[in-house]
């Protein structure tokens, strides 16, 4: 993993667990002409494996133990406080799995993306990979959105598509689509950071003259 340099957007990453996304992010914000710098990355979950990849990396790593919180509010709140003390200007979900209350999604409105692991609208919530393989879907993907309050919704930045092969399992899904994840959030986060995307109207549009498609087509699907 490379170190990270710092110019650009000062980003928070909120994850929850493993911090692969979060790998992919700190790899992007160490190339040269990346538009984004990691200030510091926060987990609910003291245990999570991603910050000891954070702490690796030399970034500011903090644990907010949602369990220590009586109330939804009282936790956004002391993330909120972490973000101001460093100075974050965009947030990056990536596998956070609390639910941040209204008044924190308002606060950082248009400034707050997800990824999430389905084509959304399709497959909002847990167990997505589970449950497209239930339905016979034959095509899956990955998904970055800025957040509104309702889970894995607001306008979507950029999405990629995965097969499902009739030999998938959960994991082996999962895997694929992991693969386009780490792909597509730098791509997207790069989108959002050097203002080549905004959101208008609750929809994303494109600055002019910039290139829409690339991120639209997985490179997995182009084998023959
Ligand atoms: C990723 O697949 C991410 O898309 C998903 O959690 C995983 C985290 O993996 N997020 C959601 O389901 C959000 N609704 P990671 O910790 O290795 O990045």
């Amino acid at each position: 993993m490379n170190v990270k340099r710092s110019s650009g957007k000062k980003i928070a990453v909120l994850i929850s667990g493993r911090g692969s996304n979060l790998a992919s992010l700190i790899d992007a914000c160490a190339r040269d002409d990346y538009p984004a710098q990691i200030a510091v990355v926060v987990s609910n979950r003291p245990a999570a494996k991603g910050l000891d990849i954070a702490r690796a990396a030399g970034l500011s790593a903090v644990a907010i133990d949602h369990t220590a919180f009586a109330a939804r509010e009282t936790f956004d709140a002391e993330i909120d406080k972490v973000l101001r003390d460093h100075d974050v200007e965009l947030i990056c979900l990536a596998g956070f799995m609390r639910l941040l209350a209204n008044d924190f999604v308002e606060r950082w409105r248009n400034r707050m993306i997800n990824i999430h692991p389905s084509l959304l609208p399709a497959y909002p919530g847990v167990n997505i990979h589970e449950r497209v393989i239930d339905d016979g879907v034959r095509i899956s993907g990955c998904t970055v959105h800025y957040v509104r309050a309702s889970m894995d919704s607001g306008p979507i930045i950029a999405q990629v598509a995965v097969p499902v092969l009739s030999n998938d399992t959960a994991d082996s899904l999962a895997q694929r689509v992991l693969s386009a994840e780490h792909q597509i959030y730098p791509q997207a986060l790069r989108m959002v950071a050097d203002g080549t995307v905004r959101v208008s109207g609750e929809r994303v549009v494109f600055a002019a003259g910039e290139q829409e498609a690339a991120p639209l087509v997985s490179p997995l699907m182009v084998t023959g």
